[in-house]
């Protein structure tokens, strides 16, 4: 199973027309969390996963860790806001600090694996500069998750038709290749 974290609130999000020409043409059943319609609490650094497997908090970060162990493919689908990928997204990426602490701390059970963990992100502006908070957030997460392939999509200039070059679609290309 592939599951996207959709985190832009755009109804016609243009980083998911990017997810969604990665994902044409596949086979695999699909699953959206769409973080602008989920009731995901921020971590406030309450320390109980310290101690214990899971999360103080009961919101609808339970059922999407569920989803998280079910799934292949993981796929974050993001814009950048202020240098870094938007709130939304940014919350639950914070509420997997149940599995860094599961992981390093307990040493206890197992977190989710994926097959393949993809960051697809665009931008308005052509500084790819803006896209550096992204990747590092993809770096800890490949620390975390240790995916068999790690994919990256990073689209600047997202104001410009069309949204994606020559080079663009080879990459994404490239990429579809490499997550079979
Ligand atoms: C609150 C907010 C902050 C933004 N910050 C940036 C930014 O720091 N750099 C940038 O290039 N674009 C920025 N943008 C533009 C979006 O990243 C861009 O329009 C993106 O392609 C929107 O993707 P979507 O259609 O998938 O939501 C910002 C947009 C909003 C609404």
């Amino acid at each position: 199973m592939i599951v996207i974290i959709n985190g832009s609130p755009n109804k016609k999000s243009k980083t998911m027309s990017v997810t969604n020409k990665l994902l044409e043409h596949t086979s695999e059943s699909i699953t959206t969390i769409n973080t602008y319609d989920v009731n995901v609490q921020s971590c406030d650094d309450c320390q109980y996963c310290n101690y214990k497997i899971g999360c103080s908090k009961k919101d609808d970060m339970n059922d999407i860790c569920e989803k998280l162990y079910e799934a292949d493919t993981l796929i974050l689908s993001a814009p950048i806001y202020f240098g870094g990928l938007s709130d939304k997204i940014m919350s639950i990426i914070n509420r997997f600090q149940r599995f860094y602490s599961q992981k390093y701390i307990l040493k206890e059970g197992s977190i989710p694996h994926f097959k393949n963990l993809i960051l697809i992100s665009t931008q308005s502006s052509d500084k790819t500069r803006m896209f550096n908070g992204a990747k590092e957030t993809l770096n800890i997460l490949d620390i975390l998750f240790k995916p068999t392939y790690l994919g990256q999509i990073l689209i600047p200039s997202s104001d410009q038709t069309p949204l994606l070059s020559e080079e663009d679609i080879q990459n994404i290309n490239v990429i579809k290749k490499k997550m079979k």
